[in-house]
């Protein structure tokens, strides 16, 4: 039997990092720092344990905030070292495999939805959390993550814009990333979640999505609140690979990436793309919206990796959604 649930959660980071992230009641800490270290223990290479461990105390200095303030809380909270903190938030880094999709009905509306496909799915399922970063008692912006980890690969900047993220490149990324992040890059969630909270509105949320260096590649999707504001962007660590924006005068009503370059065929025994688009097709762009958008049989996909779907429009902010699924 399948078995929809979402943990909701507000954390009030932004009030006070330090003070640690507050646990999810329905979890006892020893459940989530088990889950946490078989997951950990499992996805990131051996020798990164190995170097991260011993310069831990220094990382603060490579971190930025609010970054390092709620690594050090949730590792006070959760009573692991901070290097563990550390290692548990590359261990996400690679989400292995998503769907997105954003579209313009033939209104003007933008929907943006995403599929976050992952091996873990059973742990991953219980610590997916809906985090709400609130400033000034508003709602500054939102997102879909998991519990310990401060990067977002799926969020919200309500009435401005909303962002995904997809998996670049598989497999011997490690060593470049590592690297890269004693350089002082972003981690790539890090970058989602920087840019909820600073961009102004579409058009800068792409300048900076598409120019700020990361530690991997990566594909962002984007999602505006007026018309012809969608954009898929294939990143380089340095900058932008390929900019694909929406054409909806020109008959692209929506974009379609998963895990592959848009301009390139992707394999056979991998292709979510051909079916989404095929969806969408029968779909027609005058029949998009949350529900439908949920209905695209891959965002509907029975496939027992999909940790969780989120479908959202920047104009609606209120109907933000997110279902984990979970196979009983
Ligand atoms: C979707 O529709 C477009 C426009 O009609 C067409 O060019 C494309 O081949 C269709 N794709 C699929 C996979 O059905
Ligand atoms: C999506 O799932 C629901 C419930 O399982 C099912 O009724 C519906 O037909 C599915 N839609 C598509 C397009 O596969």
């Amino acid at each position: 039997m399948r078995h929809e649930f979402l943990l909701s959660w507000n954390a009030l980071l932004l009030a006070g990092p330090e003070q640690g992230w507050p646990l999810q009641p329905l979890l006892s800490p020893q459940v989530i720092t088990n889950c946490l270290s078989v997951f950990c223990s499992e996805t990131v290479p051996k020798w990164v344990h190995e170097v991260i461990r011993p310069i831990a105390a220094e990382l603060e200095f490579f971190m930025p905030q609010p970054f390092a303030g709620e690594i050090l809380g949730l590792c006070k909270a959760l009573g692991i070292s901070l290097g563990d903190g550390v290692l548990l938030n590359f261990a996400y880094e690679s989400t292995a495999f998503c769907t997105s999709i954003v579209a313009q009905d033939d209104k003007g509306n933008i929907y943006h939805g995403r599929n976050l496909d992952y091996d873990f799915v059973d742990i991953l399922s219980k610590i997916t959390i809906d985090v709400q970063f609130i400033k000034s008692g508003q709602i500054a912006y939102q997102g879909t993550t998991f519990l310990g980890y401060v990067g977002l690969w799926t969020g919200q900047s309500p009435h401005k814009f909303t962002i995904s993220g997809d998996e670049r490149e598989g497999g011997r990324w490690w060593e470049n990333a590592i690297a890269a992040f004693l350089n002082r890059n972003y981690p790539v969630s890090w970058l989602v979640r920087d840019t909820l909270s600073r961009a102004e509105d579409f058009q800068s949320a792409v300048l900076r999505l598409a120019g700020i260096p990361i530690i991997a590649e990566v594909y962002y999707i984007v999602g505006g609140v007026s018309p012809k504001e969608g954009m898929v962007i294939t990143r380089n660590r340095r900058g932008p690979a390929d900019l694909w924006p929406l054409d909806p005068l020109g008959g692209a009503w929506f974009r379609v990436e998963t895990n592959y370059d848009h301009w390139t065929t992707p394999p056979p025994l991998d292709d979510r793309r051909t079916p989404a688009i095929k969806a969408l097709n029968a779909t027609g762009q005058q029949n998009i919206n949350f529900d439908t958008l949920f209905q695209v049989r891959l965002l509907n996909s029975t496939s027992c990796n999909t940790v969780y779907t989120t479908v959202m429009s920047a104009a609606f902010p209120d109907k933000y959604r997110t279902r984990i699924r979970t196979v009983k």
